[in-house]
């Protein structure tokens, strides 16, 4: 299918020159195919095919479209061929991406389109969700995730994925926290550049690419109540500080596009901000890239009150800054009659579709529109061999945290009976998690057939659900909604706890797999409690009256009140939605064949009364004191204070301990480096890794500063009774902050330095920045 160089002269001589802005598609003269020159650079090349395209065909490459029941296959493919659509997503087969770019090759000017698909964590294999990923702390194999969903992806002729959520989030209420990477915009952004690097590899001109597209710029994670979509208001110096780092990391790093998010930022909606996607995004951060609303956002402006009509919505996103449309159809209905009012210009038209165009050249389009389709397509797209099993179980792993071990009850041993008991130990679809891409359930590995593989021939495996993961009939309605996904047992509730209760009285240790169904930690999916559904509680309690030991594994997407649990279980392992492997994963971490490193990067809170809660708060001036309880401090009178799992909390088979923190001098000049330096030593019977951590605080500055910020880590393996000197630098670009005049600088004076194996339980020392 690819075209040739000789037909590519011919229409070149013929149409030389020939500007036809001004005339629709269907008027214009037939044209010389899109197709570079040897030797021609990106600018002249969109140059010349921005001549000869017709305004029709340049408001075209903005819609950014997907084939749905109100959009039917049919329909598309003439709209392809009439040369007014961009792009187009989810369609994830090669057959079909096949049938759309055949119709783009019928096109006038034969633009290739794009095509684009949430691949959020993982493609054809599943990882850890984001929250998972993150807790790994382990770079390497975050960038590693992203290559194999890159390699997938790109082999199922994707060119472009949502990904990665960057959103900063400190409200476990909000369901989209499964989906980022926690609450710290320091550790986020270098996941960020970790993720745009696995999926852009060494240039977008490379095979086995696919375009980065960060989102949700910006500060989707900030909606008020932790309810999705809703309103952000936030100060300038927050903003800058703790939420828009991660979206310029992975500009930074080289992300191609940007999705612009659903929420209002002080009153004006992300979609209308000029502020945003131009003064900051162009204008202060030398972005380049591609602009893309989110799903229905244009229209919505409606909605947010910004605009009267679909005519003043696309007017305002197109003068904002948005430049592919996704899923509505307003800019190719209403841009030529704001054109010719004056209400919008030809060089914002312009601009978008040149972007359009250059992330196209990018991927390589341009000279071959069929890059992406290369080679046979697969007999069958779900084969076994496309998956990379072997990655997913190891990273899945990584990210899994242990909570809590009381009596070593972890690791299980391999002999003897274990009841598996619960909602969520045998359920395909909930182990990958929510925005589980092209991935299948049907290959995905649950903890009943990972502990069954891992015991065979040595341990007897008792199985019962226990019961239902909810038991409102009006919360599986909502999560049914588009597809069946929680199974309802129709048994009683009694029925099918006795029947777990009679295994588990059999067995010498219980382990209760229970959290949340996968659509709970999703987009849609806020929540006013963070419980365990009661049915499940049920079930434990009934475990726990057995008096066997009691071992829970979390599959959650979010950190969940867990005060009940964490005092009744003998042991808790935070799986989080691991993916294809999680239970092959989970039954490695339990029988100890890998020992848990994972460390949380979201505050657990004891109650939801809590939100927000996160570790890098300001002091106050009346700052409660464990030790010291005062009654006129900033507090809860009806709850213990404090996170129940602080950030960068984890626990491991093994025993650490660490030094004293010593630094290499006390006096830090611009331009030289100070060393904080500990001695981390396993001190328990076997090897294990842990994740050191630094945090630094501005004792008195201009504004309030953090009682802690995370300013480096390492994560570390030892062997039992190993030591290492983990060392940290200390420059003074780790000082600066956004002051109350978003000057971005350090300034002088003291700095506490907390080195530990969480953000709670630290060492101290000081140093003084001249
Ligand atoms: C979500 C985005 C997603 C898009 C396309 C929207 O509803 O907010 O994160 O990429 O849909 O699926």
């Amino acid at each position: 299918m690819k075209r040739t160089p000789i037909s590519r002269i011919c229409w070149l001589g013929l149409l030389l020159g020939l500007g036809s802005a001004s005339l629709s598609a269907a008027q214009a003269p037939a044209a010389a195919p899109a197709v570079p020159l040897a030797g021609q650079s990106k600018d002249a090349f969109i140059d010349s095919l921005m001549q000869r395209m017709t305004l029709e065909e340049k408001i075209g490459q903005l819609r950014l479209v997907s084939v749905g029941p109100d959009h039917p296959k049919p329909v598309l493919l003439k709209e392809i061929a009439e040369g007014t659509t961009g792009a187009v997503f989810n369609t994830v087969v090669r057959p079909g991406i096949r049938d759309l770019q055949d119709a783009a090759m019928k096109s006038r000017l034969k633009i290739p389109l794009f095509f684009a698909y949430d691949v959020v964590h993982g493609h054809r294999t599943v990882f850890p969700i984001g929250l998972g990923l993150a807790a790994s702390w382990d770079m390497a194999s975050i960038e590693r995730s992203a290559r194999v969903a890159a390699i997938e992806a790109s082999a199922d002729g994707l060119n472009l994925t949502y990904s990665p959520t960057v959103d900063i989030a400190r409200d476990p209420r909000w369901g989209r926290v499964s989906e980022g990477f926690g609450e710290d915009a320091w550790l986020t952004s270098k996941v960020a550049a970790a993720v745009v690097k696995g999926y852009q590899g060494q240039g977008l001109n490379q095979p086995q690419t696919i375009m980065a597209g960060v989102k949700h710029f910006a500060l989707y994670g900030a909606g008020e109540g932790g309810r999705d979509y809703n309103t952000v208001d936030m100060s300038p110096q927050r903003m800058f500080q703790d939420y828009l780092p991660p979206y310029r990391a992975a500009i930074d790093a080289g992300a191609g596009a940007v999705m612009v998010s659903l929420n209002s930022i002080n009153g004006v909606p992300a979609t209308a901000n000029k502020w945003l996607l131009q003064d900051l995004l162009r204008g202060q951060w030398g972005y380049k890239g591609l602009t893309l609303s989110d799903h229905g956002a244009v229209l919505e402006l409606i909605k947010h009150g910004v605009a009267a009509t679909e005519r003043d919505a696309t007017q305002a996103a197109i003068n904002a800054g948005v430049e592919m449309n996704m899923n509505d159809d307003l800019y190719g209905k209403h841009m030529p009659e704001l054109l010719k009012a004056g209400l919008i210009s030809q060089d914002e038209i312009d601009r978008a579709c040149r972007d359009v165009l250059a992330a196209k050249w990018d991927m390589g389009l341009f000279h071959d529109p069929y890059r992406y389709l290369q080679g046979k397509d697969p007999v069958d797209t779900d084969a076994e061999d496309r998956l990379h099993r072997a990655d997913a179980r190891e990273i899945a792993r990584k990210g899994m945290v242990l909570l809590k071990n009381e009596g070593g009850v972890l690791p299980l041993k391999r002999d003897g009976v274990i009841a598996l008991i619960g909602p969520l130990a045998d359920s395909k679809r909930d182990v990958m998690g929510s925005w589980s891409a092209a991935g299948k359930a049907f290959q995905a590995v649950t903890v009943l057939e990972g502990m069954g593989a891992a015991t065979r021939g040595h341990a007897a495996l008792l199985y019962a659900k226990g019961a239902n993961v909810t038991d409102d009939p009006e919360i599986v309605k909502y999560l049914n909604e588009y597809s069946e996904d929680v199974k309802v047992d129709s048994r009683s509730p009694k029925a099918m706890i006795d029947e777990a209760v009679e295994k588990a009285k059999q067995a010498d240790v219980v382990v209760a797999v229970v959290g949340e169904s996968q659509g709970m930690a999703h987009e849609a999916s806020s929540k006013t409690n963070l419980h365990i559904a009661q049915s499940q509680i049920e079930l434990l309690k009934a475990l726990k009256a057995t008096g066997k030991p009691l071992v829970l594994v979390l599959m959650n997407g979010r950190p969940m009140d867990l005060r009940w649990e964490s005092a009744n279980a003998d042991a808790v392992l935070e799986t989080w939605f691991s993916g294809t492997e999680g239970g092959n994963a989970i039954a490695d971490v339990l029988f100890g064949d890998y020992n848990p490193s994972g460390k949380l990067t979201m505050t657990f809170p004891r109650s939801v009364g809590q939100v927000p809660i996160y570790y890098n708060h300001l002091n106050t001036g009346r700052p409660f004191d464990h030790e010291h309880p005062n009654k006129y401090t900033s507090r809860y009178f009806d709850s213990q204070n404090g996170p129940l799992y602080p950030f960068g909390f984890g626990l491991s088979y093994t025993d650490f301990s660490v030094s004293d923190v010593k630094m290499s001098g006390s006096k830090l000049k611009k331009g030289d480096q100070l060393t904080a330096s500990v001695t981390v030593k396993n001190t328990g019977k076997v090897a294990g890794e842990t994740t050191v951590q630094l945090y630094l605080r501005d004792v008195a500055a201009s504004i309030s500063r953090p009682v802690k910020e995370l300013k480096g880590f390492s994560k570390i393996l030892l062997q039992p009774g190993e030591s290492k000197v983990v060392q940290f630098p200390i420059r003074e670009e780790d000082l600066r902050f956004y002051d109350s005049q978003l000057r971005y600088a350090s300034e002088p004076g003291e700095f506490k330095v907390y080195v530990g194996l969480d953000s709670d339980n630290v060492k101290e020392q000081s140093f003084t920045l001249l």
